[in-house]
């Protein structure tokens, strides 16, 4: 079982948006899924009841009991943790539960300056853990057709935390899409949503399978 947690203490990154559709987009490949909501907002158990059919499990963990609460769970093949704004013991929680972060981000200096304090507790145990806890940018709500500027790409890299190749572009599918309790892949499975949304999945199923080096 691998546990993905999507996190960023600033509000509005779009982890909910890249949590439902991560988890969806597992789901749709064939593998088993459950979504964590670790956010007391409920956003994504929100999002799960409006759709009378949902076909994704979403339970609630938002206390900072991540890491033994899903030990109680039955295994899956991935669970993902959908992160909390604000909310330091969940954070930690919710990583010390993790072998992936995935860190949502938003093009701009202001967001990018606001993730360090995340930053440092990821390093931090990713050094705990001898690199057994991966982690990786992805720049979330970017303007479709507009380049990244080199500044804000530099003040990213010098976090030395690795950056998805894979963007998430700002689309009105995506709240469109939860606006049913769908995702962009259930409402157009061709679109570029859906392929952008395929894309950062195949890149973080890629990261989190590459084995540890020995060390
Ligand atoms: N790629 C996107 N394109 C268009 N709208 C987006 C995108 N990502 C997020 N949004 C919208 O921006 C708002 C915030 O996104 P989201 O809820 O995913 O962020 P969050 O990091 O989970 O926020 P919070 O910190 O409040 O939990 C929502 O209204 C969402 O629909
Ligand atoms: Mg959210």
């Amino acid at each position: 079982m691998y546990v993905i947690a999507v996190l960023n203490q600033k509000g509005g990154a779009g982890k909910t948006t890249i949590a439902t559709h991560l988890a969806r987009t597992l789901q749709l490949g064939g593998a088993d899924v459950l979504l964590v909501d670790s956010d007391p907002q409920g956003s994504a158990r929100d999002w799960a009841a409006v759709r009378d059919d949902q076909p994704l499990p979403v339970v609630g963990i938002d206390r900072p009991t991540i890491e033994r609460d899903l030990k109680s769970v039955a295994r899956k093949d991935y669970v993902v943790i959908d992160g909390a704004p604000q909310a330091h013991d969940l954070a930690v929680s919710a990583m010390k539960a993790a072998d992936f972060v995935l860190v949502p981000v938003q093009p701009s200096p202001y967001d990018i300056w606001a993730t360090s304090d995340l930053v440092d507790l990821v390093k931090q145990r990713i050094e705990i853990t001898d690199g057994r806890l991966k982690a990786a940018f992805v720049i979330s709500r970017a303007i479709k057709g507009t380049r990244i500027g080199a500044e804000v790409t530099d003040i990213l890299l010098g976090y030395e935390l690795p950056v998805l190749e894979s963007r998430i572009t700002q689309r009105v599918i995506y709240p469109g899409s939860a606006a049913s309790g769908m995702t962009a892949l259930d409402q157009d499975p061709n679109g570029e949503a859906a392929e952008e949304m395929r894309a950062l999945t195949a890149e973080v199923r890629a990261l989190i399978e590459t084995p540890v080096p020995a060390i």
